[in-house]
């Protein structure tokens, strides 16, 4: 089992957030941090998870806490994964590979995105297979037939499928910053790029962040219109029923819905014959009017908690928010930001630094409420 050791002089998450604020240009840390529209959705994530409360136990015999989960079929060290994050090259060179590296060696899952900035055989080698792929659902069904065999013949056995993106998000920093689509370089950015000279130094060294697993699909040589335009017509329309039929049919390994914020949409999964749901808005970067993640997720526990899997991310930062998740119902819980902040703050050593720090915050939290087990934690729910 993987040593766990972190940076005594970053022990929380918002330390991480900090000190990435100064290692990278404004306009990548923008993209990271920020929500959709006022961020009403993004901090009543964090905040309603935070509402949740514990209740400790100190005179019953506990002989230890063991934070191992079973998630399908695989016995995971801790009950959290990496959440599937696009273009995370652009916050930190080789962010992806230093984070399914880290999530490889905790032995926790780690989701690749369909955008981001590593190739699905990349990262299947790094993680000997055990990584989990999230497809974007590309229009042309070639493009999707020839990305699922891919990710199959690369040892991937989890398929998550992403059902919030039926229209990018309305993201003001990211429009004022020319990181919509289409993408521009403004000076600004420039400017912001200089000031930051070991991001730009390591972004020279390693070239600068493509979109590795769509490469084969792409014309060459695109300038940024053009490929805004290419990702445009790629992964229009939204996800229906009807489009994730033929998935199921196809794909032999488990299959997750992600973005899932309600009960409807959780009743069509199960109908779909899907193994799994990640309740999700996206970190709240999709419908800020929307409900944070943590009282859907606790309603369809309740209604359907029986015959699929549920797993929510959004809002979740650090180890006491993934036992009030757990607490209140999830059985296994994804964090996005958190990672990225850690990458981004402590480059190559910003994944294990992350990893071990939750799984120190949890364990503790654990040993706080005298539970065995990280299923035990239901019985700590202050109701
Ligand atoms: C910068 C950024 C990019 C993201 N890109 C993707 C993506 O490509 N695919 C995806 O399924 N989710 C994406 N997400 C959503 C995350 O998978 C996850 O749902 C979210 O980050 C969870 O919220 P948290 O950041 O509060 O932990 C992205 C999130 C962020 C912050």
């Amino acid at each position: 089992m993987k040593e766990i050791k972190f940076d005594g002089r970053y022990p929380s998450v918002d330390d991480l957030r900090d000190r990435a604020i100064k290692k990278i240009p404004k306009f990548a840390f923008e993209y990271l941090d920020g929500g959709c529209n006022n961020d009403v959705n993004l901090i009543k994530n964090t905040k309603e998870i935070r509402d949740v409360e514990l209740i400790p136990s100190y005179l019953d015999q506990h002989l230890g806490s063991d934070m191992k989960t079973e998630l399908f079929g695989h016995i995971y060290d801790a009950p959290f994964g990496v959440a599937p994050v696009g273009l995370q090259g652009l916050m930190w060179p080789n962010a992806p590979e230093i984070l399914a590296q880290s999530a490889f060696e905790h032995n926790i899952p780690f989701i690749l995105s369909t955008v981001t900035t590593s190739s699905i055989e990349k990262i299947g080698e790094i993680t000997q297979g055990k990584a989990w792929f999230q497809l974007y659902y590309p229009a042309d069904e070639q493009v999707r037939l020839d990305i699922l065999d891919r990710a199959w013949a690369a040892g991937y056995r989890v398929l998550v499928i992403l059902c919030d993106v039926p229209t990018f998000g309305f993201r003001p920093r990211d429009i004022r910053n020319g990181l919509a689509m289409p993408p521009k370089m403004s000076l600004n950015n420039i400017i912001q790029i200089l000031k930051r000279p070991e991001w730009a130094l390591r972004t020279l060294k390693y070239g600068q962040p493509n979109f590795e697993t769509l490469r084969p699909y792409m014309p060459k040589n695109l300038d940024l219109a053009q490929l805004g335009k290419f990702m445009d017509d790629t992964f229009s329309g939204r996800l229906t029923q009807e489009r994730i039929k033929p998935i199921r049919d196809k794909w032999k390994g488990k299959l997750v819905l992600k973005g899932v914020a309600n009960e409807r949409d959780a009743e069509g999964a199960i109908s779909l014959g899907l193994d799994g749901l990640i309740v999700s808005n996206h970190g709240g970067r999709q419908l800020d009017a929307g409900e944070s993640t943590l009282m859907p997720m606790k309603r369809i526990v309740q209604q359907y908690g029986d015959q699929i899997k549920v797993m929510m991310d959004s809002g979740l930062r650090e180890g006491p928010d993934i036992a009030r998740c757990l607490a209140s119902g999830a059985e296994f819980t994804f964090l996005g930001r958190s990672f990225m902040y850690g990458v981004a703050a402590l480059g190559e050593k910003g994944g294990d630094h992350t990893i071990s720090l939750l799984k120190v915050q949890l364990q503790q939290v654990m040993e706080q409420c005298g539970c065995a087990t990280t299923t035990d934690l239901k019985n700590h729910l202050k109701e």
